[in-house]
């Protein structure tokens, strides 16, 4: 892998709704960032502001109108879009886990093992105990989500994201339905992957997690990225009075 190049490059990117023609509501305006591999990126902003929809357009789960998104060498735009090839180098994880139901945790790992990877069935179980392992979460492979708490619900998720070898991990708020108490086993498992090398776009109202775990910044607002940049010097001295307005009302979850 060239560490030099961008693994994902976003130039330029405007997403206009065409839902309602005689009021277009313009949700990503103008946007362009750079991530290079092993890179942790917190995006943070206000309700509202485009965060979602930035990461879904990444992750080829929803489209643009404008501009170019390249991801891992895959080049597209509204015009060519390869979303099946996109997510199978990018996986997302949810605020609300997705798991299916009927499924054990580790049937929810194997299942993409199985269908998408066509491998065997005892490999792939083989795999997705690796992999529960990895979440700390071994004795739990034949339980159903019914039965786990949020906080393992999301472990179970980060398992089965990270079981097709995804080059980019995108997380939507993954904390931020959880229970307080629960909070912290899943940001040590997302640490512990950042750790490991993993690039990562993080959608977090997790402030220190974001100061901490994320190499940069960007923080949006109205569908732009007002400020960027080095994470400790967006959240130690924010330039833009939107950004120092946005910190002081997060500053419960925010301490040095
Ligand atoms: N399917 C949709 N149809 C119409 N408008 C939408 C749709 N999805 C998102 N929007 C609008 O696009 C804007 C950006 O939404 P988005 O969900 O990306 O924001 P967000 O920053 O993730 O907010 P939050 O912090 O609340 O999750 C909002 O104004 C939202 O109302
Ligand atoms: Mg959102």
């Amino acid at each position: 892998m060239d560490l030099k190049k961008p693994l994902i490059s976003l130039e330029h990117v405007s997403k206009k709704n065409s839902w309602n023609q005689s009021s277009q509501k313009v949700i990503l305006n103008d946007i362009s960032f750079e991530v290079f591999p092993g890179e942790v990126i917190s995006l943070i902003g206000p309700s509202g502001s485009g965060k979602s929809t930035c990461l879904r357009c990444i992750g080829g789960l929803d489209t643009i109108t404008e501009g170019s998104i390249r991801v891992c060498g895959i080049d597209y735009n509204q015009k060519n879009f390869a979303a099946h090839l996109l997510r199978r180098k990018t996986t997302m994880i949810f605020q609300n886990f997705e798991l299916f139901p009927h499924l054990t945790v580790e049937d929810n790992v194997s299942l993409s093992l199985k269908v998408v990877l066509k491998i065997k069935p005892k490999e792939a179980s083989n795999i997705a105990r690796e992999l529960i392992q990895k979440v700390d979460l071994q004795g739990y492979e034949d339980k159903y989500p019914k039965d786990l708490s949020g906080g393992q619900k999301q472990r179970v998720a980060i398992a089965r994201a990270l079981a097709l070898n995804p080059e980019v991990l995108l997380c939507d708020e993954p904390t931020s339905s959880l229970d307080p108490e629960l909070v912290t086993d899943v940001l040590d498992i997302l640490t512990k992957l950042a750790k490991s090398g993993m690039t990562m776009i993080v959608v977090t109202h997790e402030m220190n997690f974001a100061a901490k775990m994320s190499h940069r910044c960007l923080f949006m607002d109205e569908g732009k990225i007002i400020e960027s940049g080095n994470s400790s010097d967006v959240f130690r001295s924010p330039q833009t009075e939107r950004l120092q307005l946005f910190l002081k009302s997060h500053t419960s979850h925010f301490s040095e």
